[in-house]
């Protein structure tokens, strides 16, 4: 996926992506999407999770995790998920389907390994201490557990993960309007997408 890093097109659904948060800007949890993977036992898992912007000038959505979730299994046998992300002012919503990459610290590329730790970097010790904290989903430890030294912010803890959605289908509806909008972008090769107004 990353030869695609350098000089990639801007894809046709990043503008109204852009508006959309730009327009929503006020509520800070315009920047939460649901982020649903599958299971090995090929169930759907759901969760919250916060969008941390685009890798450089790319189209892969960038979000950050613990090497030690649940997700991570899921996604390491089926690497296909979807966001699903709705925009309460504009009354909008978009779903982006596309294939995650784990940038964990064992990744061997050396530009992702940079962004991995710039993302860890850019977090606020509240976020990077989270790192620390006893194995997430285990039975709930002690509470002196949750009160580490805070982690060093120019060495990210290997447990952080940075993830990376590359998009291959985007369906944008917008409530608004009668009737309403619908539009599916389709990602046709590595650097072209269709763009068809659906029935919403
Ligand atoms: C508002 C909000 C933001 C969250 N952001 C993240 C996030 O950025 N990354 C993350 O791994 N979990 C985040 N979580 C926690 C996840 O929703 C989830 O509980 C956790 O990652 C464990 O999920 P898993 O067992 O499916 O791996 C967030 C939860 C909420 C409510």
């Amino acid at each position: 996926m990353c030869e695609s890093l350098p000089g990639i097109k801007i894809a046709p659904w990043r503008s109204p992506l852009a508006r959309a948060l730009h327009r929503n800007r006020s509520q800070p949890y315009s920047r939460y999407f649901q982020l649903a993977t599958v299971q090995a036992d090929g169930r759907p898992a759901n969760r919250t999770v916060v969008f941390r912007g685009f890798l450089g000038d790319t189209n892969l959505l960038k979000m950050i995790t613990d090497t030690r979730s649940q997700k991570l299994d899921h996604i390491l046998h089926h690497p296909w998920a979807e966001i699903c992300w709705y925009f309460t002012i504009t009354r909008e919503q978009f779903r982006i389907a596309g294939e995650l990459t784990l940038i964990d610290g064992n990744h061997l590329d050396s530009e992702l390994q940079k962004a991995r730790q710039l993302t860890w970097q850019d977090l606020s010790d509240n976020a990077r201490v989270q790192f620390a904290w006893p194995h997430p989903g285990k039975p709930r430890g002690d509470q002196q557990a949750f009160s580490p030294p805070l982690p060093d912010p120019n060495h990210a803890l290997p447990c952080f993960c940075l993830l990376l959605l590359d998009p291959v289908k985007v369906d944008h509806l917008e409530l608004r309007g009668e009737p309403q909008n619908r539009w599916c972008y389709l990602r046709e090769n590595p650097h072209t997408w269709s763009t068809t107004a659906i029935n919403p």
